[in-house]
């Protein structure tokens, strides 16, 4: 199941955040903002239990999270929209993958892995800005059900057709969540029209 989330104020900072004249400070916060509008939708599904509280005048009914919310950026350039999903679930728990792509193959190398225990009901939210070939999100969704995760949401902010199919394919109970799916790979499997390199941009390093 995938989402490509849809609004007006997500295409007009994403099509900022495209801009290659856009700098290190505005990209970061776009980033963030356009996770924000992500992980609403992304968190809808996440179970709630009934409880009531009183008001000043009477017992109201309400809803309260149940169990663990874990968010879990993929190193390095999913740390740029950990903090805003922290800013909306301020009790989660946070896991690190460290997966980069091979320049030369494109094949995703994990260099780490630092995760919370899978509790009962647990959610993972494994958060990348890029689905690209989906190598790395495939892998990181492996690791994260080989520590006992059971239930899987992957959020990004660009991907294309072949990452979704690829990822759907190999994931089929995890839901995708992006705000947009763009055109295509080029050859040396980057998105089009993509933004570049997410890592890159949000940390200055080029
Ligand atoms: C980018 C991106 C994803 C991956 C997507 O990371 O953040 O993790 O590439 O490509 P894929 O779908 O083809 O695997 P990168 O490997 O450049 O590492 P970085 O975050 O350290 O820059
Ligand atoms: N990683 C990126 O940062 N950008 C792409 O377009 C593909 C992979």
């Amino acid at each position: 199941m995938h989402v490509e989330v849809k609004h007006p104020l997500i295409g007009h900072k994403l099509t900022l955040v495209r801009d290659k004249t856009t700098g290190v400070k505005l990209f970061r916060e776009l980033i963030g903002e356009i996770t924000m509008f992500l992980a609403y939708e992304a968190l809808r599904g996440i179970p709630t239990e009934s409880i009531e509280v009183e008001t000043p005048l009477a017992v109201a009914k309400g809803v309260r999270v149940k169990g663990e919310i874990v968010l879990v950026p993929i190193l390095r350039a999913g740390v740029g929209m950990l903090d805003a999903v922290m800013d909306m679930v301020p009790n989660a728990r946070v896991g690190f993958l460290g997966l980069y792509r091979d320049h030369e193959t494109s094949l995703p190398v994990e260099y780490y892995a630092k995760l919370p225990p899978a509790t009962p009901g647990a959610v993972a939210i494994l958060i990348d800005p890029m689905l690209a070939t989906a190598g790395s999100a495939v892998a990181a969704v492996s690791m994260l059900k080989k520590r006992g995760f059971e239930t899987i949401v992957f959020v990004c902010i660009v991907s294309c057709p072949e990452g979704v199919a690829r990822l759907e394919q190999a994931h089929p109970d995890v839901a995708i969540y992006t705000a947009s799916i763009d055109d295509g790979l080029n050859a040396s499997k980057y998105i089009l029209p993509g933004l570049g390199d997410a890592g890159d941009r949000l940390f200055g390093t080029k």
